[in-house]
Formats: structure tokens, sequence, C-alpha cells
């Protein structure tokens, strides 16, 4: 609570998620009512928290901007829908997919029906029941750093299948302050978890590994974030 007595997003909320690099303990995580109930007050429910969703919303926006063609949007794993009604209001066809039920039926609560919402559909990321080249672009926001390289290649290749192509994908990179302080935390041995974050080599191998070509990479600020939005294309 704030001295206001306005509750504020924090460490006690049951969305906040425990700090492991375990990707099936993230996989099961949102897979809970009470956590799908609490995620969009937890990550966006404060005024800092609102600016950094609005910061990543406009480096998304500059990543479209850079495509050709694209009526169609498979956003996965879309969540509470964080962008997917932001997305059918620039007049995109959209899918929401994701593999948890809690979280899409949050967003189908909160967006409503709208034209050019095409629906919600449980997908797991590394078996999408979509076929190949359904839509010209996927778009995967906040979810591949939560996944070790080797699945998350595998993911990428089969988002690549099922899009024309298009992908928009949100990487966290290395060249940031806070991966310098847990570097030198971890020098001093007061590294408490591990922060994995890629190279721009890394992150150019694992397209190439996945079959797409990057086309562009946008940081979502210029100084202190960690995040790019990341723009690829199918090669075949
Ligand atoms: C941190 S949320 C991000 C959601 C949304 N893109 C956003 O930016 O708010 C991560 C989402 O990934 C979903 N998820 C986890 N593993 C998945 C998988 N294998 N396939 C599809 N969705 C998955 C979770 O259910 C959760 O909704």
């Amino acid at each position: 609570m704030s001295r206001s007595g306005i509750r504020k997003p924090g460490k006690e909320d049951p969305s906040r998620a425990k700090r492991v690099a375990d990707y099936g303990y993230k996989k099961e995580f949102y897979q809970s009512g009470e956590v799908a109930d609490d995620y969009d007050f937890h990550r966006w429910g404060s005024p800092e928290r609102a600016k950094r969703n609005l910061a990543k919303w406009k480096t998304i926006l500059a990543a479209l901007a850079q495509t050709e063609g694209v009526g169609s949007i498979l956003d996965l794993p879309c969540g509470t829908g964080r962008f997917t009604d932001r997305l059918v209001e620039c007049g995109y066809q959209v899918v929401g997919g994701d593999i948890s039920f809690e979280m899409m039926q949050q967003a189908q609560k909160r967006i409503g029906p709208m034209k050019g919402l095409l629906g919600f559909v449980r997908a797991d990321a590394e078996h999408l029941p979509f076929p190949d080249s359904s839509v010209d672009c996927v778009m995967s926001i906040r979810f591949l750093f939560h996944v070790d390289p080797v699945t998350r290649v595998r993911m990428l290749r089969e988002m690549g299948r099922i899009s024309s192509r298009w992908l928009i994908l949100d990487y966290r990179h290395k060249y940031s302050y806070r991966f310098a302080m847990y570097r030198l935390r971890k020098i001093f041995g007061l590294a408490k978890n591990p922060l994995v974050r890629v190279s721009r080599a890394q992150l150019e191998q694992e397209a190439r590994d996945a079959g797409l070509k990057v086309k562009a990479v946008l940081p979502v600020a210029r100084v202190f974030s960690d995040k790019w939005v990341v723009l690829c294309e199918t090669t075949s």
C-alpha cells in the first residue's frame, strides 16, 4: 500500500513470478485464474509501468512501419491482450493465441467483441495449431526471454512456419546498465539470480538457426532499457 492507501503493484502480488530462469515454471505459472486476474494490475498498474507499456507499443508500431503488406497478425502469446486490441484498432485482422485459457479469458473480458478481432485460440508456441503461412505476421512480446535458447529456436521456427513473411519479437539484450551491474555483482559473488541476456551476435545466430533474417533491431529506450523489439523476415 502507498501512504495514500491506494494499492500499488508489489512483490506480494500473485502474478509476480519467482525469479527463476526456468521456462517450465513460467509455462505453468500463467495457467492460474489468480495470476491471470492480477496480471494487468501488477504489470501496468502504476504510472511508471504504464509509461513502459507505452514505450513498448511505440516501438512495436515502429517495427510495423517497416513491414509491407501486413493484413493479419497472430499475437502470440497474447496474454491478457495488452496489445491485441491496439493492433485491431490499427486496422489489422488479429488472432490472439496463448497456452493459458485464463489469460485469454481476461483478454476477452476486457476487450469484448471488435471488428477485426478474429478470436482467441489456445496455442502452444512449440506446436502451433495453424497451417503454414496462415498469417502475414506473428508478434511475440514479453515471452521469448523466458525460454531457453534451444527451445526458443524451435519456437521461432514454428512461428516462421505459420507466418508468410514477418515476425515481431521481443528480446532482452546485454548492452544495458542493468546487465553491467549484474556482471559486477557476479564478479564479487553478490549476484543472487542469473540474468540471461543475448548479444547481437547471438540474436543473429538464433534467427539464422530458425530460418529467419533480422531486418531491424529497435531499442525500446535509448539508455537504461535492456529491451529490443526485433523485426525478422522468413527466408524460405
Ligand atoms: C508475460 S506474459 C506476456 C503476454 C503478452 N504478450 C504481454 O506482453 O503482456 C507470458 C505469456 O506466455 C504464455 N505462455 C507461456 N508458455 C507458452 C507457450 N508454450 N505457448 C504459448 N503461450 C505461452 C503465458 O500463458 C502468458 O500469458
